[in-house]
């Protein structure tokens, strides 16, 4: 059986052939790579070539499904599926989706299973996309100013985006919304990422330094803060891009509403709370430079010491409301331990 031909904005598959758009050297640059091997999907899965939560779970599922058409070894490709789980230890996404092409290994007809799972895979998440873009998007007014962090777009999933799939379609429906790009130090997926899909739909928008969202809420300039995730606890509190964590604490202390978008694959209901996420740690030279289709720069002393956590976790007390698939929640929904349930959403277990 052969694999149908799918296409996003960062990940095609055509006849066989598993491509991944660069997301290093973007936006200067729009280079596609072919990736054929375990090793290679885990290279660009750590340095980020392929990044975002949903996407480097669906991308491993069909890198996944291209071996199993190639004819490598069963027992290989498990191997591969368990290496792959373990890529980045953050966004939960990825381990569901291994957890799931696993399953489909194990079956009698594993060929097939395993190649249908990837493409149901892929065509799950672009529908939680549109489920999340058109509940979160009932949310937004007209001339709202919303501000977002990281990037939780096209490029970070199959479809259009978590957060930025909600404020593409506000933009749509709504009149005069605008958006201030937080530009995401240290590897800056706001200021390159999110602009360059900003760009591409003809949204208006401003990139902001991290630092700037205080003074920018102080002065009533942001109506609304939509970030993606990277896993939410049973509880309700979520990992995100390091720097969610302080837009929570001054979205909430300027009262302005604070929501997080995510899909059903991003919930962890085995995960009691935050304290339980684990946080992915990266390499001093991130924060002491940076790198990217512009070259690479180092600003820092040459022996400077640097900590670099990717993620922070976000109490559940500072979320305004979880924007899922399946609807928007408040706190009361999550003690009513409505993300219990969520793993289970009919889209999801099709
Ligand atoms: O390190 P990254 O770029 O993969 O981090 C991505 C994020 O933190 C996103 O905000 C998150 O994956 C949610 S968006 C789909």
């Amino acid at each position: 059986m052969i694999m149908k031909n799918l296409t996003s904005t960062a990940l095609r598959y055509e006849s066989g052939k598993l491509l991944v758009l660069d997301q290093h050297l973007l936006p200067h640059q729009e280079t596609w790579r072919v990736c054929q091997t375990v090793e290679m999907m885990e290279t660009m899965i750590q340095t980020l070539q392929i990044r975002g939560a949903p996407l480097i779970g669906v991308g491993a599922a069909l890198l996944v499904a291209c071996l199993v058409e190639q004819g490598q070894p069963h027992n290989d490709i498990l191997d591969g599926v368990a290496r792959l789980r373990q890529a980045r230890p953050t966004a939960v996404n990825l381990m569901h989706c291994m957890d799931r092409m696993a399953v489909a290994l194990r079956q009698q007809n594993w060929q097939v299973a395993s190649i249908t799972c990837a493409e149901e895979l892929f065509e799950q998440d672009q529908a939680l996309c549109a489920a999340m873009a058109s509940n979160g998007a009932a949310l937004v007014k007209d001339n709202d100013r919303l501000l977002t962090h990281c990037n939780a777009g096209s490029l970070a999933t199959a479809g259009v985006g978590t957060a930025i799939g909600v404020i593409t379609q506000a933009w749509r429906i709504r009149q005069g919304v605008s958006v201030w790009v937080d530009e995401t130090r240290p590897l800056l997926q706001g200021g390159r990422l999110t602009a360059w899909e900003m760009e591409r739909a003809g949204i208006p928008y401003q990139i902001i330094c991290d630092n700037m969202a205080a003074s920018l809420m102080q002065a009533g300039k942001v109506d609304k803060v939509f970030v993606g995730s990277d896993r939410i606890a049973a509880n309700g509190d979520f990992a995100n891009k390091v720097g969610t964590y302080n837009l929570a604490v001054l979205a909430h202390f300027h009262a302005v509403p604070f929501y997080v978008v995510a899909p059903c694959t991003t919930v962890d209901a085995n995960c009691k709370s935050g304290e339980h996420i684990p946080i992915e740690q990266r390499a001093k030279a991130e924060v002491t430079g940076v790198r990217g289709s512009f070259g690479e720069v180092s600003w820092s002393p040459e022996k400077a010491d640097a900590f670099n956590p990717a993620f922070d976790v976000t109490p559940a007390s500072m979320v305004t409301a979880w924007v899922l698939d399946s609807g928007v929640y408040t706190l009361n929904d999550i003690q009513r331990g409505i993300l219990k349930g969520t793993s289970k959403n009919a889209l999801f277990t099709r």
